[in-house]
Order: C-alpha cells, then sequence, then structure tokens
C-alpha cells in the first residue's frame, strides 16, 4: 500500500530580483519554479532515494510533503488522505506522523537546550505524555541511536562532536514514532569518515521500527545503498524513477546517467569516463520551455527545447523516464517499450 501519494507538486516562488537582475531581464517580477509538476508514490515501509544536484528543488518537495511550505500546485495524499483539507486534530496527528532530519544538525538544535531538552522538546509542545512517560521514552530514543543515556542527556550541542549532534537530532525525529521520516542530506555536514555509522543506524532503525523514508542526497552511492526507488530531479521536474538497483544500472535519462558516471569508484586503477554533461546548474528562474535539462544535454535536439516538456515514459518493470530520446525508440508505445 501506497503511504504516500504525490501529483503534480509545484511550487514557484514569486520574486523580485535585484536591480542587475531586472536590468539583465527587464522584468520586475521572476517566478522560481523550484519544483516543477512532480509526482511519485512512496510504499508504506520503504526508502525513496530523491537524487540531483543542489538547487534541484528537493529539499522545497520535502519542506510542502512536511508541510512547511504551502504548494502552488498539485497533492499530497497521506494514506489515502489529501493533506490541505486537513482540520486541526488531521494536522496536528500529521505533524506527529511526518518527522524531518536535517542536513545541519548544529543548526536545527537549539544550542542552550540540554540533549535531554532537545528530544523531549517535541513530545513536551505536542503534549502528549506524562512528565514520566516522556522521561522514560527520552532515554530510551537515547538508547536507540546509539547514545548512552546517562553519558549524553546532560550534554549541550557544542560539546558533542557532528555524529553524536545528528544522532540527537534522529532521535527527536524517532521519539514521536512517526510513520514517515523525511531525512534530508542528513549526512552532507558530517565527515566522511562517520557517514558510514549514521547511514546504518538509519536503515536499521527503519526497518526495525518500520517507518517510511524519503532520503534526500545529492550522492548515489548512498541512495543505491539505502534506497529501494530513486527518483532523479532536476531543477524542480523529475526525470527518472524506478528500482534502485535498475536506474543506477540502467540509467535512461542522459542526467541520470551523468548523476550515476559521477559517482567515485573505489579502484584507483579505474579510469571514469568525463561526465557527458557541461556547465552549472543555473536557478529555474523563469526556465525555458521544454525539458529542463535540455540546455546541458549533450543530446538535446530541437523538441527538447519545446513545450511541452518529455512526459514519463515506462522504461521497464516500474521504471520511468522522461526523455524524448525514449519516445524515438518506441513511437507507438507508452507502456514497457524497452524491456530491460
Ligand atoms: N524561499 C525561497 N524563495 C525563493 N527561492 C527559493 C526559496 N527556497 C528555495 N528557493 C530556490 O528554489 C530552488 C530549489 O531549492 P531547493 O529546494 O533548496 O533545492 P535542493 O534542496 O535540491 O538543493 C533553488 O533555486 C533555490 O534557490
Ligand atoms: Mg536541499
Amino acid at each position: 500500500m501506497a503511504i504516500l501519494e504525490v501529483g503534480g507538486l509545484t511550487k514557484h516562488f514569486d520574486i523580485r530580483p535585484g536591480l542587475l537582475g531586472r536590468l539583465l531581464s527587464g522584468k520586475r517580477r521572476q517566478t522560481i519554479k523550484a519544483v516543477d509538476g512532480v509526482s511519485f508514490t512512496l510504499e508504506e515501509g520503504t526508502i525513496l532515494g530523491l537524487a540531483g544536484e543542489s538547487g534541484c528543488g528537493k529539499s522545497t518537495t520535502c519542506m510542502m510533503i512536511a508541510k512547511l511550505h504551502e504548494p502552488t500546485a498539485g497533492t499530497i495524499r497521506f494514506k489515502g488522505r489529501d493533506i490541505a483539507g486537513l482540520d486541526r486534530a488531521g494536522l496536528r496527528d500529521y505533524r506527529l506522523a511526518v518527522q524531518l532530519i536535517f542536513q545541519d544538525p548544529y543548526e536545527s538544535l537549539n544550542p542552550r537546550f540540554t540533549v535531554f531538552d532537545l528530544v523531549a522538546e517535541g513530545p513536551r509542545a505536542l503534549g502528549i505524555w506524562s512528565r514520566e512517560e516522556t522521561a522514560r521514552r527520552v532515554l530510551e530514543a537515547l538508547s536507540l541511536v546509539g547514545l548512552k543515556p546517562e553519558e549524553y542527556k546532560d550534554r549541550f550541542p557544542h560539546q558533542m562532536s557532528g555524529g553524536e549532534r545528528q544522532r540527537v537530532g534522529i532521535a527527536c525525529a524517532l521519539i514521536l514514532e512517526p510513520e514517515l521520516v523525511i531525512a534530508d542530506e542528513p549526512l552532507s555536514m558530517l565527515d566522511v569518515s562517520i557517514r558510514a555509522g549514521i547511514l546504518d543506524l538509519l536503515r536499521d532503525l527503519s526497518a526495525r521500527l518500520n517507518f517510511s523514508c524519503i532520503y534526500v542526497s545529492h550522492d548515489l552511492s548512498i541512495l543505491s545503498n539505502i534506497s529501494e526507488r530513486l527518483l532523479v530531479m532536476y531543477l524542480g521536474m523529475a526525470m527518472e524513477i524506478g528500482p534502485t538497483d535498475r536506474v543506477v544500472r540502467n540509467p535512461q535519462h542522459p542526467y541520470a546517467r551523468a548523476l550515476v558516471e559521477a559517482v567515485p569508484v573505489p579502484d584507483p586503477r579505474y579510469k571514469r569516463p568525463i561526465p557527458a554533461i557541461r556547465g552549472e546548474i543555473a536557478r529555474p528562474i523563469d526556465p525555458p520551455p521544454g525539458c529542463r535539462f535540455a540546455a546541458r544535454c549533450p543530446q538535446a535536439m530541437d523538441a527538447c527545447r519545446r513545450d511541452p516538456a518529455p512526459a514519463m515514459r515506462e522504461v521497464g518493470p516500474g521504471h520511468f523516464a522522461a526523455c524524448h530520446l525514449l519516445d524515438m525508440d518506441a513511437p507507438d508505445s507508452g507502456t514497457a517499450a524497452r524491456a530491460l
């Protein structure tokens, strides 16, 4: 069963460009299309990886699902219910059921709170348990994330390492026994040497505590380690989605292929082909028509620069990609045209 169904999710930010921007664009107002019609489903008890370079709209997607941003358009259904229509009680339940783990534990943890108070903050704010019950559960949550409660409960954030702080961030999310955890690049601020431990912890806890998860990273090697399905975004749009092993072994969209090629290989004797994309990711300000990736795509054709942007086409079991090159291969069939 799907725990989360996202349809046509869109977030546009209207901005007033600065003087230079106004001179260059000739416009007083511009629209940043941070997320532009993204659809996916998350099956209960599974981990969906969300991939894409910085600026692709990953965090904005997460914030809309966590109800920290209102979508410009589109729907988010949680266990079959549209979260836009939740009443007060429904919203409170939703805020309990969906928890975020942030990128930077130093920024997200109040420096004046002890570990105990940090982890107790959510339950206290929601008033869900008695004092004793909250205390018992805080200590339990700390053990769960591998921090000895007696040793850590009275510490302040600055008295811990980055990895320990992120474990506290995970305890803050998990104490509320969420059904859905959104982890937005939880390892990217941490030292490489301690990332594996936190990654193992998250994977182990998601299986033991049986929560569903959206795990965001720009690093495909992490996502292929943790996620069952993978969604590749580029400048606000979904380029490819499918079972992680299929997307990583056989990426169909040129952008997904470039991301896969950019993954470091541990064998130093292996000479990696140079990734086939040029240029830098731009901001999606008043983006041109057609495929968002066309400006950087080595295989772009005229059709790619015209609306509508290519539609998602099934390229294998549960595996979809949005690229005109795939339409050319299979002009007459919308489903499973390219058996993998
Ligand atoms: N509050 C905001 N106002 C204006 N632009 C924003 C805002 N939040 C994000 N953006 C822009 O939206 C785009 C996507 O951002 P984000 O979702 O943070 O991407 P990612 O998490 O993939 O790096 C970026 O170009 C970013 O500058
Ligand atoms: Mg982000």
